[in-house]
């Protein structure tokens, strides 16, 4: 590890003043290497004060990607635990993909400041401009996953909307099955994929786009999408946002291992916005029309169609009518 990175682990584990000589001391390198690093680090934008007979003291990290950064105050044991971070990539999804097959480990995170080629669910484009989201994908092998992989999405939204709610304050909720909404607005998708021969998953990539500190958006997004940033008028710290969705989607995986429990499932209902609504979907290829009443023991929607029969909807393109606001 090099000098800088050791002196910020000391730093950071401190919480207070470590003088220059106990720097030195504890690195074995000069003192005037300790200060030329400490000058590297404010360059990064790392906040440290330095007071005379006292050292230096940690203020304030930059939020930006770094695998330092991440692993710092991480409360996961598998998640993150291994990170691939970039500066720009086509996919993190794809890479994700690519990187699994070369055999990454469960749990690998793959995270990137911006993507030239992001990927949204039924093959639309994702809009990933540099330093507004948290654009990021986790690999799962087949031992963390919960039997129906489907139920992995889930698991994922919810992870994002209470973290959402946690950290920002913002009154998030998720419309089935995973886009996570503020109002009317779209804030967050996820891109689940998989690779599996027959009945064997080999591995899943569970991806997440969150519009985190974007400012505007293109007239075409405007009316559906937002961001955190302009619904609770701060900014968001997109490390402490992802540090907290990694540990709460670990701990849903670990809970919900075999199937999804009843709480999880009340927890859930709780949050989808989609419940009580008329919604659009495709049935037999056609479209059809329902209300949206319950999520079933799988995670599936349960809608009653107007002659009173329930037909449950798995996947794929479900619109909410009116959405928001109509209740029926
Ligand atoms: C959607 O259409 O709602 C899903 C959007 C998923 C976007 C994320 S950003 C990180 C990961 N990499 C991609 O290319 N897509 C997903």
């Amino acid at each position: 590890m090099a000098t800088k990175e050791r002196i910020l682990r000391h730093l950071r584990a401190s919480g207070g003043y470590v003088s220059g000589g106990e720097l030195s001391g504890l690195l074995h390198v000069t003192r005037a290497a300790v200060w030329k690093n400490i000058s590297l680090l404010r360059e990064e934008g790392y906040e440290i004060d330095s007071v005379t007979n006292r050292g230096y003291r940690l203020v304030s990290c930059p939020d930006r990607y770094s695998a330092e950064e991440i692993g710092a105050g991480l409360e996961t044991e598998l998640l993150g635990r291994n990170i691939f971070c970039y500066g720009s990539i086509d996919s993190t999804n794809e890479e994700a993909k690519r990187r699994a097959l070369a055999g990454a480990p469960s749990g690998s995170l793959f995270i990137a400041e911006q993507q030239t080629v992001g990927k949204g669910r039924l093959g639309r484009n994702w809009a990933s401009p540099a330093g507004t989201g948290i654009w990021f994908s986790v690999l799962l092998r087949p031992g963390v996953l919960p039997l129906k992989v489907a139920a992995t999405t889930l698991l994922a939204g919810a992870a994002v909307c209470g973290a959402v709610r946690e950290t920002s304050g913002c009154g998030a909720g998720i419309k089935w099955p995973n886009d996570i909404v503020i109002g009317t607005k779209k804030v967050c998708g996820i891109l689940t994929e998989m690779s599996a021969e027959m009945e064997r998953v080999e591995f899943v990539v569970v991806g997440i786009g969150i519009n985190a500190n974007n400012t505007a958006f293109p007239e075409s997004l405007r009316d559906k999408a937002a961001s955190l940033r302009m619904e609770s008028g701060k900014p968001v710290r997109r490390v402490a946002l992802l540090q907290e969705i990694l540990r709460r989607l670990e701990r849903l995986l670990k809970e919900n291992a075999v199937s999804l429990t009843p709480a999880f499932l009340e927890k859930y209902k709780s949050r989808c916005v989609s419940l009580g609504k008329l919604i659009g979907f495709q049935r037999g290829g056609r479209p059809a029309t329902g209300t949206a009443v319950d999520i079933s023991p799988e995670g599936e929607l349960v809608v009653r169609l107007p002659d009173g029969t329930l037909e449950t909807v798995f996947s794929g393109e479900v619109s909410v009518q009116g959405f928001y606001g109509r209740k029926v």
